[in-house]
This record gives structure tokens, C-alpha cells and sequence, in this order.
């Protein structure tokens, strides 16, 4: 179970049951019933002056089976926002959407109830191959990535963006880094550019201990613009009962305890006891808050692994225990009062070196590929029109960065990059989103599909 594949083969919803009071991003006020946009400070988010924690559930009904977008079908979302409004949380995490669809009805209802959006930017075929880094990570990737944030800034409650999803699995992929850094650090840059509003972007780790500081300090290194703007990582070692000591977590405060940007979990509530999401209340709890901001249970809806917190079949939608196990746990749960001890200010952290659980040999220090040459335009120009969950997918359009950025920017000098793509076909060219079989080779944004992948490799 501490291998990622596992881990999602675990996951099933658990809802984050934040009683309305907890959501004190509403309190700040601010115009025309719209929540108060989130932004970062020190090791930690705020929503107007108040510290904001996520108290949230990975939403993504369907799973790995069916990618549908869950924010651009209104009935569900409608049926659903009802039950998120239950259990009092603050923030839906969506890992798969159609950036061709439209979200204005739903992320309105989401805002009315006081609810954040965390949303993934890859899908199934528009994502970083892990085995292929290199030749997945080319312009018409970027452009999906790109149109997906246009139609999201235009949303108060977006609250960031993962340019990342359980990429590194192991430590032997490891080498996918630099790439992961490169699209944070291009995200950041076309959000620059456009203009728009400084939606935090960071990525969500697999739960992998041996690689899990290399990483983080990792995304945390090098000047402002390539580094990201929060560290997420999933954890399942917290397995009801249990304390901080059991669980482990008291030493990762520890080793986070210098980290300098906003810190959550992307998924936790380990489903091997019966749940009772002890989790919750050291979450929210004087030991932790200092340095982690939150976090979000794996998920809402059940499927075959038994995370669930709800089934739904049809329009028929039923509350299994753990829903209200969860309600119960934020129920009693309030934020620290104050600030919660973070850090307004502190020390980025220091590049790793290579080593045997960091196998980063191409691209050292700070150094990172180029943003290939062909998305260049869409600095200028604006992404246009997205390819959606229907497009052709990028890992195999060619157009790869070649070159290593210069310092201070994402750009070459002398990008070649050009060139088309010359690596076989062979598995990648058949990342589809019904083969999941093929998925363990994808580094996908997707959990759901890691999901069905976790239960093939299981
Ligand atoms: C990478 O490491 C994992 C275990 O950590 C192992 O299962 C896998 O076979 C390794 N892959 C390669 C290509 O060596
Ligand atoms: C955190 O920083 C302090 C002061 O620089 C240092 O003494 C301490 O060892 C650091 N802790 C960790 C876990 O790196
Ligand atoms: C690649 O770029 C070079 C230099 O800009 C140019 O001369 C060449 O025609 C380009 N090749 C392709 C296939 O676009």
C-alpha cells in the first residue's frame, strides 16, 4: 500500500465534513456572492486575511472507468453539491475535465456553497508519459494544459491547479521531475502572461516515502518562477484506529517542519479498519496546522476499491457509513483559532543531488528543459480552443523540447525543438482512456486511472 499503484487501488471517497462555520473563507466577504479568491502566504493559504485550510474530497464519479468531466453534467453536480453542503467541506478536488465543456452552472453552485475548486490539468491523452518524459512533454500538450486554465481563471473559486498527478511512482522514475518542474514552471508563465490572477499551481505526489523530501525540496528549489507555488502528496498510513506517533505522521512534521510553501494532502483515509477519520482531527490540530494546510479524503463516490463515501447508480444516489463517519470527524473538528502557527516567511529549500532514491542525471541543480519552441505562441496569442477528452491526445504529436532553458527563463536561446518526434510508437501510441492497462506507463494526471491500474498490478 505505500506504492502509489496500491494506494489508488485503495481509494474510495471520503467526504470532507467541514461544518459551515469551519468555512471561514465565506466570512471574508467579498463582491456579488462569490468566495474570496485564495492566495499564498508563507507556508500558507489565506482566503481573504483568514487562513484558509482545505477540508475537501476527491470528486471524480465514474473513475477510471468512464473519464467523464462530473463539473459539466448540472444534475449530478446539483445532486452532489447538496451532499458536499452535509458534510461541511470547503474544497472538491477534480482530476479529469473537458476543457471544451462548459462550468459556469456547476462552479456556481459549488461557489454558492462555499466550495473551492483543486483541479488537475492533465487527462488520459494529454499527459506526461513516465517512461517518456521527454517526447510527451511538446507543445500540443502544453495547449490542452494552457486552454484548461483559461477556462478556469475566470473562476473565483478556483482554488489551484496540479500541473502533476502521481508521475514519479517510483524511484526509478524519478528522471520525470525536471519535466513536472518545467510545466509548473510554464504554467506559472502563461498565467504571467496572460494576465491573469496568481491561481497557486503545484503538483500531487504519489504516497512514495524514499523519494518524498527529494521531491518536495525539489519543486521548492531555484528562483520564484520555477518553483512551485504548494507541495501536495497522498498518505494512506494513517489506518484508524491510530495517533500521530502510530501513523508516522509526527516525523513528517518534523521533516516538513523548515518547508517554506503550503503543504496538504491530495488524498489520506486509509480503508484497511473501519473509518472513523481520526486523521481529521490531527489535520486540523495544533501539531499539524504550523505546517500542513489541509487535506482532501479519497473519494466521494465508491467504486470497486472500496473508498467510497457514497454510491450512486443511476440518479440513485446512497450514503454508505463512512459518510457519516466523516461528517461526525469535521463535525468535531474546528480550525485552531489564529493563524494556526504558519510561517509567513522562510527559506526555499536546497536542489537535491543525485543519489540512489533521486535519479535526476540530465538536467542538474536548477537546470530544466526548455519550453519547446511551438508554444511559444500561445504566450502571445492565448491557447485558443482546447482539445477536450476527445482530441487525438499529445504524447506521440512530437515538437519535444531539446535544449535546457537559460537561467531566468523557460525559454532557449537556440531551441531546436522543431523536430518531430522520433520515439517508437509501440505501447504509448495506445494510451487509451478504455486501456488502462496501458496506464502504467502514462504519467497521467489522473487518479482514478491509477486506480485501475493499481488493481491490475495488485
Ligand atoms: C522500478 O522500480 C519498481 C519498484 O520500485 C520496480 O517494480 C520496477 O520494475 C522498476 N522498473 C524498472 C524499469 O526497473
Ligand atoms: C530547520 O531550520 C533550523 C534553523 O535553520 C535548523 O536548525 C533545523 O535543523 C531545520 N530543521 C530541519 C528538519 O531541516
Ligand atoms: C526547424 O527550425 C529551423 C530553424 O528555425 C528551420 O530552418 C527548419 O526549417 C525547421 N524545421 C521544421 C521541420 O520546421
Amino acid at each position: 500500500m505505500k506504492a502509489a499503484f496500491a494506494i489508488a487501488a485503495a481509494a474510495a471517497a471520503t467526504l470532507v465534513g467541514a461544518t459551515p462555520t469551519n468555512i471561514q473563507a465565506r466570512s471574508s466577504g467579498t463582491s456579488s456572492g462569490s468566495l474570496p479568491v485564495v492566495t499564498v502566504k508563507g507556508n500558507a493559504f489565506f482566503a481573504g486575511d483568514e487562513r484558509f485550510y482545505i477540508r475537501g474530497v476527491d470528486y471524480q464519479p465514474g473513475g477510471s472507468s468512464d473519464t467523464a468531466d462530473p463539473i459539466a453534467n448540472v444534475a449530478n453536480c446539483k445532486r452532489d453539491v447538496a451532499e458536499f453542503k452535509k458534510l461541511g467541506i470547503n474544497t472538491v478536488r477534480v482530476y479529469t475535465i473537458d476543457n471544451t465543456a462548459n462550468h459556469d452552472e456547476c462552479m456556481s453552485m459549488l461557489a454558492d456553497a462555499g466550495i473551492y475548486l483543486a483541479l488537475d490539468v492533465n487527462t488520459p491523452k494529454y499527459s506526461i508519459r513516465r517512461d517518456q518524459p521527454a517526447q510527451s512533454y511538446n507543445p500540443t500538450y502544453l495547449q490542452s494544459l494552457f486552454a484548461t486554465i483559461d477556462e478556469f481563471q475566470k473562476y473565483d473559486n478556483t482554488l489551484l491547479f496540479f500541473s502533476g498527478n502521481e508521475v514519479i511512482n517510483a524511484d526509478n522514475n524519478t528522471d520525470c521531475a525536471p519535466y513536472i518542474k518545467a510545466v509548473t514552471r510554464d504554467m506559472k508563465a502563461y498565467i504571467n502572461s496572460r494576465n491573469y490572477r496568481k491561481i497557486p499551481v503545484g503538483y500531487s505526489a504519489a504516497d512514495v516515502e524514499s523519494n518524498r523530501y527529494e521531491l518536495a525540496d525539489y519543486l521548492n528549489c531555484g528562483p520564484d518562477y520555477m518553483r512551485s507555488d504548494f507541495f501536495a502528496f497522498n498518505d494512506y498510513s494513517w489506518c484508524d484506529p491510530s495517533s500521530m506517533s502510530i501513523s508516522g505522521w509526527d516525523q513528517k512534521v518534523q521533516k516538513f517542519s523548515n518547508y517554506s510553501i503550503p503543504l496538504f494532502l491530495s488524498e489520506y483515509g486509509c480503508n484497511t479498519n473501519k473509518r472513523t477519520f481520526g486523521a481529521v482531527a490531527a489535520i486540523y490540530g495544533s501539531q499539524m496546522t504550523p505546517v500542513y494546510s489541509g487535506g482532501l479524503v479519497y473519494e466521494y463516490v465508491n467504486e470497486a476499491n472500496n473508498y467510497g463515501l457514497v454510491t450512486v447508480d443511476g440518479s440513485q444516489l446512497t450514503e454508505l457509513p463512512d459518510f457519516s463517519a466523516l461528517m461526525k470527524a469535521y463535525q468535531g473538528t474546528q480550525n485552531p483559532s489564529g493563524d494556526g502557527g504558519y510561517k509567513s516567511s522562510g527559506q526555499v529549500s536546497t536542489c537535491p543531488t543525485e543519489s540512489e532514491t533521486w535519479q535526476v542525471k540530465d538536467f542538474t541543480n536548477m537546470d530544466l528543459p526548455a519550453m519547446p519552441s511551438g508554444a511559444q505562441q500561445y504566450m502571445k496569442n492565448g491557447a485558443g480552443t482546447g482539445p477536450g477528452l476527445t482530441g487525438s491526445g499529445s504524447q506521440e504529436a512530437g515538437g519535444q523540447s531539446t535544449t535546457t532553458a537559460t537561467p531566468g527563463s523557460g525559454s532557449s536561446s537556440s531551441d531546436s525543438s522543431n523536430s518531430s518526434t522520433s520515439a517508437s510508437a509501440g505501447a504509448a501510441s495506445s494510451v487509451h482512456m478504455g486501456e488502462m492497462s496501458m496506464a502504467p506507463l502514462v504519467c497521467a494526471g489522473i487518479v482514478t486511472f491509477f486506480t485501475l491500474v493499481g488493481t491490475t498490478l495488485l
